[in-house]
């Protein structure tokens, strides 16, 4: 079963949309296996987002990330990881389609709400940055036969 990992970024936080990004991944039919609010210290954020370091973005993207708490989030499902990014849209909200957590929720690519995993390595990567073993909980749901 596929792993990945997802975050509600800090403007998503301030804006009450954790609820309502949960829900859709509950109602979707996948399951969370680990969750936290957390502040991301500064080296993990450069560690996390160290492929774009050279872009021109990189201090604006480091900084936004680490002005609040985030929810960090790992979610369990087959397939997870790309219809996680569908059900997010795409990177700038101004492109993203309605319906989509970035196409409903965004305006501008440097607030873009929710971030996941590309791949699964990245996502291999992003949950063993952000979560320890044990906090990740390996468990049956009586509703995961039915999708
Ligand atoms: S992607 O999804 O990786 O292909 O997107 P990419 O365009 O490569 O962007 C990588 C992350 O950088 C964020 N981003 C920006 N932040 C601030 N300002 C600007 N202009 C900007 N452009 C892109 C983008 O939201 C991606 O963050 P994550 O957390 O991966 O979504």
């Amino acid at each position: 079963m596929e792993r990945t990992y997802l975050m509600v970024k800090p403007d998503g936080v301030q804006r009450n949309l954790i609820g309502d990004i949960v829900s859709r991944f509950e109602k979707k039919g996948f399951t969370l296996v680990g969750a936290k609010l957390m502040t991301i210290p500064k080296e993990l954020a450069e560690t996390h987002y160290g492929e774009h370091k050279e872009r021109p973005f990189f201090g604006e993207l480091v900084s936004f990330i680490t002005s609040g708490p985030v929810f960090a989030m790992v979610w369990e499902g087959e397939n997870v990881i790309s219809t996680a990014r569908t059900m997010m849209g795409s990177t700038n909200p101004a492109e993203a389609a309605p319906g989509t957590i970035r196409g409903d929720y965004g305006v501008r690519v440097s607030m873009n709400v929710i971030h996941g995993s590309d791949s699964p390595a990245s996502a291999e990567r992003e949950i063993s940055l952000f979560f320890e073993e044990q906090e990740l909980n390996e468990y049956d749901k009586v509703v995961s036969k039915w999708v």
